[in-house]
């Protein structure tokens, strides 16, 4: 008798576990949205944002899902850029039917983004996109179904202002991208922390994305003869202005932002160059090892061996989990209740520990990367 019902309750607690593992405990998926970078400009930073969410989907998923629902990814290519990311946005919405994005990743994206997802009371955490308006209006009001995973510009522009400073520099030139949201949130960021630490910003130019020769902003550097030229862009301008500026003989150190950060950075073009950064894959916390791990097992780069996770893709794992945490605290797909929950939230996470402010800002250090002998070393943890 008791056999027989023990052999019952184990063939319960069985099918009840392979209910759970299909995602039958809750029935059915729960859909998340990406919005990722794929192509444009920039795809290194879309790859690897997809990756380190597919990481963490697939762990989440191994454990049962989200509500005991399995988590089905649905990735749009967002291009970086305002237009495609609010064609893919509303496309994740309306189409797809997903209650909760991940993304955008660039800054110009994830602000248009934000408008969308506050109207449709759309839950947005965006792994990596800095500038301060991603998560507050215009009145400097939350907004509040938008939040993000990374520090944000004022203090990513400190960092570099107060490492520079620290080495002893006294004259900045500073050139940007004048229709990029980000690039133009460091430039401002930077001048004003460096010039309240006394230092002096001998020049300042802008260009557009679109340009490729920067020879006119360079004889101007040239002539100035900087101690620092900051250059707050991604990779794919970094390259050509680094090379450019070696060229035209530019002894001013280079420093830059996350943007600065991709497998595809020219470290010939970017020698001696210094960048503000969210993680850095020689951190020896366990949680970081760990990360390094998991990455590595799962893509490999272009000579077979392990690649290692950029911050985007360390981000961006982060993000996800954040996401999950929350709704899986709030116990419904509720939107106004899982933001709720994310407000509230306190994670252990890879870049650092997060919890928000009341902007929906995490506070967290920044690692500074210096570019020395074509390697990617360490230079200092900046605190807020
Ligand atoms: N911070 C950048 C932006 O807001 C995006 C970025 C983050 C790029 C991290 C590279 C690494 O646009």
């Amino acid at each position: 008798m008791f056999k027989k019902i023990s052999t019952v309750l184990a063939l319960l607690i069985v099918a009840s576990m392979v209910l759970a593992a299909c995602g039958g405990g809750g029935g059915g998926t729960i859909k998340i949205g990406l919005l990722s970078p794929l192509t444009g400009a920039v795809p290194t930073f879309g790859q690897s944002t997809q990756e380190g969410v597919e990481i963490a989907v697939k762990e989440w998923n191994a454990k049962g899902g989200i509500l005991g629902k399995q988590i089905e990814l649905v990735v749009a290519d967002s291009q970086c850029s305002a237009d495609p990311a609010v064609n893919a946005a509303n496309k994740l919405i309306d189409q797809d039917k997903v209650k909760f994005i991940i993304g955008e990743v660039c800054s110009s994206a994830s602000i248009p983004v934000s408008e969308i997802v506050n109207q449709k009371k759309i839950l947005q955490i965006s792994p990596t996109s800095t500038n301060a308006n991603v998560t507050v209006d215009g009145n400097g009001v939350t907004k509040p179904f938008t939040f993000r995973a990374c520090f944000i510009d004022p203090f990513q522009g400190l960092v570099m202002a107060k490492f520079a400073a620290g080495k002893g520099y006294k004259t900045a030139f500073v050139m940007y991208d004048q229709g990029n949201d980000y690039t133009v949130g460091l430039a401002e960021a930077f001048e004003k922390s460096f010039t309240e630490l006394g230092g002096q910003i001998v020049g300042k130019e802008t260009y557009v994305k679109e340009d490729t020769d920067f020879s006119a902003i360079l004889t101007k550097v040239a002539e100035t003869n900087p101690e620092v030229l900051y250059l707050p862009d991604y990779y794919n301008i970094v390259n050509l202005v680094g090379a450019q500026a070696k060229d035209k003989g530019v002894t001013a150190v280079m420093m830059g932002g996350d943007g600065w950060d991709s497998a595809d950075l020219d470290v010939n073009a970017a020698e001696g160059g210094f960048y503000s950064n969210h993680y850095f894959a020689g951190d020896t916390r366990p949680i970081v090892v760990d990360w390094l791990k998991k990455y590595g097992a799962d893509y490999k780069d272009a000579n077979g061996d392990p690649k290692v996770p950029d911050a985007l893709a360390t981000l961006a794992y982060d993000a996800a989990n954040l996401l999950f945490a929350a709704i899986q605290a709030a116990g419904t797909e509720d939107t106004t209740k899982a933001a709720e929950a994310l407000a509230a939230i306190s994670w252990e996470g890879v870049s650092g520990k997060i919890t928000f402010d009341a902007q929906h800002n995490p506070i967290k250090s920044a690692a500074v990367i210096g570019v020395a002998g074509g390697q990617l070393v360490f230079a200092e943890s900046i605190a807020p």
